[in-house]
């Protein structure tokens, strides 16, 4: 099947494990698809494999807790595809597993640097032509330990509590104009309730 036909995807953190099954999936599908990662190496192996140069696939080597970079990866790719359908905040990173009085700040402000503000970042860069296409999609892969907290990784729960939080806040906001984009639902009637006070009338 080519349930994507057509359509253009950013995966971050595709150079391994859920992002490249995500990005493989996503050329499968026909999808032209740019990922991206901090592994360069791997990164342009699977970019390799799934046909660079043949104007469906991109690779774009990003840090996603650097806004350059983010800029530059979410330009890239809609300058090659001429369009931004999708994008998948993949990329994450945990601390080792440890007790919360042994993890150091650095830790603690690495693991929000790549699983927060790496999400937010990706969503500043890409609204922006999502708005301007008329809709587009944002997918920001979380955690159960976001609800179901896993002893060791505080702070990295906390981060995935962040990332599934910021979707239902920014569908609030961005749905009048995003009307295409996909939304958290667990929240529907409130954000229906919102979105009523946005745009008067919208269903
Ligand atoms: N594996 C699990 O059990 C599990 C469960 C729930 C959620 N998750 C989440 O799924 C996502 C993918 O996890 P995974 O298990 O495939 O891990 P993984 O380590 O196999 O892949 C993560 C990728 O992100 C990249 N990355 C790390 N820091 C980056 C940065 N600053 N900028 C760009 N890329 C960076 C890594 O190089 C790696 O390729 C993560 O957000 C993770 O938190 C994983």
């Amino acid at each position: 099947m080519n349930r994507f036909s057509g359509k253009a995807v950013v995966v971050t953190g595709a150079a391994s494990g859920f992002g490249e099954a995500i990005a493989r999936r996503f050329a499968a599908e026909g999808a032209s698809v740019c990922l991206s990662d901090i592994d360069v190496e791997r990164l342009e192996r699977i970019a390799a494999e799934l046909g660079r140069g043949d104007g469906t696939v991109e690779c774009v080597p990003a840090d996603v807790s650097q806004e350059d970079d983010v800029r530059k990866l979410i330009e890239t790719a809609h300058t090659t595809f001429g369009a931004l359908d999708v994008l998948v905040n993949n990329a994450g990173y945990s601390h080792r597993s440890q007790l919360m009085w042994q993890i150091s700040v650095a830790d603690f402000d690495a693991v929000f640097a790549v699983n927060v503000r790496g999400v937010f970042l990706g969503c500043k860069h890409a609204i922006p032509y999502m708005i301007d296409q008329g809709g587009g999609a944002i997918i920001n892969i979380a955690s159960i330990g976001a609800v179901a907290p896993r002893p060791g990784v505080t702070p990295y729960n906390a981060t995935k509590g962040a990332a599934g939080r910021a979707p239902r806040h920014r569908s609030c906001r961005d749905l009048p104009r995003l009307r295409r984009g996909r939304h958290d639902h667990g929240d529907e009637p409130r954000r229906r309730r919102w979105a009523q006070h946005l745009r008067p009338g919208m269903k």
